[in-house]
């Protein structure tokens, strides 16, 4: 894969070239003008929970550095941007009164990357779910999705005819398994079961949001965006071949059938038994929405191993400072097979990128693996393409060197590198590859 070559003329010419962020990754000003506490401002408090003992009041300060952050944007040459909104710097409580101050922030903020011709796509929920939410059950109470309806439709009202897509949920899989399944996420539990009531409230919100923004006359696309990657047995042992299976349920099809099938999984319903997502009469057609896009997050490949965890040096592959493999080839085959299993409209590669250690050396950095990680998964999705998948689009991740979750600042997925103490950012080498791609070289 690393000869591959491709230049931006082999794309369509309304390709959507972009780089993506999220609120709490990037924003800070955790309790300005208004904003009320996320379960993640929540979730940093306690001991423990992230790496480096850090948090998101600073981040990357974008709140007030947003202007030269656009320039950023510009300068890379993309035509597109995927960001997300604060829900509790518009709404503290997610239930009460509107921040119009919160409000005013996104205004600017999509006022100044259209003046740029730069299309927004915004995401409502990439994980900072008010606290005041979590209070009453999170996304584990079927409570929690009226609220999250009305923030959309409030959110459509106000900046849906100006922007260029409207997700309403970042990653299912990892707000509901990590958070209440595996803990490591807030809320910090450990119940299959709260999971599956997550699960189900987010795919539940999801619809029930759509149809109600689209109640509204707009004609703007609208979709979601989940985390998916292809699942290989560790061997050809039947106990692993079996569990391979049904974590390809737990993950994708799990998701994929009830958005685009209207039914969950009859085998994964089964493993779950008691714990299964409480599903009741008509939900499932509301969750079943027509999606105008998928949006698809891509990092890695997975094994499932019924014995011992499979070991990622196995493979030869360049492993990340995640400790993913470097597989571009499985994005091709992840976007070959939604299309033939599900025919979404239209499929958008809204996440991929990689984390490694970068030094500024002289006011350069030199990262030549994301370049190549960045190229070839370019190409992969070129792959894809050639073999008829609508693939539209494709976002890096990430802008810039961010909060990147219980992993605090030491993982670094920027295209631009930022430095924490002084907030400067200088374009990686990778960036610098990627603004030649765009401009045709
Ligand atoms: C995804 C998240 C994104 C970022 C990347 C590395 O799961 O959507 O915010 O943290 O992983």
């Amino acid at each position: 894969m690393s000869n591959m070559t491709v230049s931006r003329d082999h794309f369509p010419k309304d390709f959507k070239w972009g780089v993506a962020t999220s609120s709490f990754q990037i924003e800070g000003a955790h309790d300005r003008d208004g904003k009320g506490p996320s379960i993640w401002d929540a979730f940093c408090e306690i001991d423990g929970n992230i790496a480096d003992a850090s948090n998101g009041h600073v981040a990357c300060d974008h709140y007030a550095r947003w202007p030269e952050d656009i320039e950023l944007i510009s300068r890379l040459g993309v035509n597109a941007y995927r960001f997300s909104m604060s829900w509790p710097r518009v709404q503290p409580d997610g239930q009460g009164t509107w921040n119009e101050a919160g409000f005013a922030f996104y205004d600017q903020l999509i006022s100044a990357l259209a003046a740029r011709g730069i299309e927004m796509h915004l995401t409502l929920n990439h994980w900072d779910l008010p606290q005041a939410l979590q209070e009453k059950g999170g996304w584990a109470s079927r409570e929690v999705c009226a609220h999250f309806e009305r923030y959309a439709v409030e959110v459509a009202r106000r900046f849906g005819h100006r922007v260029h897509s409207i997700c309403t949920h970042n990653e299912p899989w990892v707000i509901a398994i990590l958070g209440y399944e595996q803990g490591i996420f807030p809320p910090g539990m450990q119940s299959r079961k709260q999971a599956m009531r997550a699960v189900h409230h987010l795919l539940l919100s999801h619809g029930m949001a759509v149809k109600a923004m689209r109640g509204l006359g707009l004609t703007t696309p609208m979709g979601i965006v989940l985390n998916l990657s292809p699942i290989y047995p560790a061997s050809d042992d039947p106990q692993d071949v079996a569990k391979s299976k049904i974590d390809d349920g737990l993950i994708l099809r799990l998701y994929m059938d009830a958005l685009f099938k209207g039914e969950y999984p009859q085998d994964v319903i089964d493993h779950l038994g008691d714990d299964a997502p409480p599903v009741q009469p008509g939900d499932l057609a509301t969750i079943a929405q027509h999606n105008d896009f998928l949006g698809v997050n891509y990092y890695t490949r997975n094994f499932s191993s019924s014995g011992n965890p499979w070991d990622v040096s196995s493979t030869g592959n360049t492993v990340t400072d995640m400790g993913w493999e470097v597989y571009p080839q499985g994005l091709t085959e992840l976007l070959c097979r939604l299309h033939h299993d599900y025919q979404p409209e239209r499929l958008w590669v809204t996440e991929n990128g990689s984390a490694f250690k970068d030094q500024v050396i002289d006011g350069e950095v030199n990262d030549p693996q994301r370049l190549e990680y960045l190229r070839d998964h370019i190409a992969a999705t070129h792959q894809a393409m050639a073999q008829g998948v609508p693939v539209e689009a494709y976002f890096a991740w990430s802008l810039m060197d961010n909060f990147e979750w219980a992993s605090g600042y030491a993982k670094r997925f920027g295209l631009v590198h930022v430095d924490f103490a002084t907030q400067k950012r200088t374009f990686k080498n990778s960036a610098l590859w990627y603004q030649n791609f765009l401009l045709g070289n």
